[in-house]
């Protein structure tokens, strides 16, 4: 690996996560390859021209000869080279898009004009987020109003948020530090302040910064409130037998529809469930669900998803009990095999 910035040359942000390397690698080597097109390029016109410049007024073109050996390495050549790219491009694609399991979810939501961080453990910040090195970091996003683009160019991701669905991005911070965070989709009047700071911590900080400051409990114990007082829990009774299926161990589990279709409920899943729950109806129930449109927020919607997401193999300790700060327990939740 070459140390991109040894020559003391500021081409790139500081490289902080495991794949600002790769990406900037690529990036240099697409740079290269643009850059010997367009110096071959130029340099030939302007040999051609000068070397079959027309000399006399009455002189004539000549007749021009066909080159297979020519034609076949001018079509073979930037092929090879293209597919280079997509490879290399896709494969980092792929490693970047899938965030490893066990990695640590943090909720994004944001909205004209700032981000709102929520961690599992309760922590709430804006504008701000503090994550600790060397762990996968997976954020689950979402906008309140217009499309807005979570950028943070030390770690080298940037993903649209968008209002109505969730998109996920993931990224392992390698060195502690303060870092800049902005939106790179133009979204209004103060587009160009809705950024802030990412502070990468040591793990031992990183752990006193959470269980530090004032919380209202964890994302699950909130989401469980919520559950309560919006009446969810007389319908999907636990054990079963409710006029709504239970939610226990549902998350990213997949669901049989009265269609015969199946679905994986993953948070998107369930947010279409609470917003438009006659979008999908679960085989052997009826369509009897009031939508939630209006009395949940983004933030509510995303307590609610923890808190189904805590109701998984964890189900024997409830969230309530879960010690803010400490359990990891709700960050884990449970997944797919
Ligand atoms: Cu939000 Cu630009």
């Amino acid at each position: 690996m070459i140390p991109l910035l040894a020559i003391g040359f500021p081409l790139y942000p500081e490289q902080a996560s495991t794949i600002s390397q790769d990406v900037d690698m690529l990036f240099l080597f697409e740079m290269a390859v643009a850059l010997f097109f367009t110096v071959v390029i130029f340099a030939a016109v302007f040999y051609f021209a000068i070397r079959y410049r027309r000399r006399s007024p009455d002189e004539t073109t000549q007749p021009l000869h066909e080159s297979h050996a020519l034609e076949i390495a001018w079509t073979i050549f930037p092929l090879v080279v293209s597919m280079a790219m997509f490879g290399w491009a896709g494969w980092l694609y792929f490693k970047n898009s899938r965030p490893p399991v066990g990695s640590t979810e943090l909720y994004v939501v944001g909205k004209q004009w700032m981000w709102k961080i929520q961690h599992p453990e309760g922590q709430r910040e804006i504008n701000e987020m503090h994550v600790p090195v060397g762990r996968p970091i997976k954020l689950i996003m979402t906008s309140e109003d217009v499309i807005h683009s979570y950028y943070l160019p030390a770690f080298r991701i940037k993903q649209d948020v968008i209002p109505g669905r969730y998109t996920t991005q993931w990224f392992q911070a390698t060195k502690p530090g303060k870092y800049h965070l902005f939106c790179a989709e133009y979204c209004g009047t103060l587009h160009s302040a809705m950024g802030g700071w990412v502070y990468v911590m040591e793990p031992a900080d990183y752990e006193a910064w959470l269980s530090g400051g004032a919380t209202v409990g964890t994302m699950p114990a909130t989401g469980e409130k919520i559950f309560q007082r919006l009446g969810c829990a007389t319908c999907h009774v636990s054990q079963g037998g409710g006029r709504g299926p239970s939610l226990v161990d549902l998350f990213n589990k997949p669901v049989q529809m009265q269609d015969g279709s199946k679905v994986v409920a993953d948070e998107g899943y369930i947010r279409e469930s609470i917003l438009n729950p006659n979008a999908k109806i679960v085989a052997g129930f009826q369509p009897v669900m009031p939508t939630f449109q209006g009395q949940v927020n983004e933030e509510t919607l995303l307590q609610l998803i923890a808190y189904i997401k805590s109701l998984g193999k964890t189900e024997a300790q409830p969230a309530e009990t879960a010690e803010p700060g400490k359990s990891k327990a709700p960050a884990k939740g449970p997944k797919a095999p």
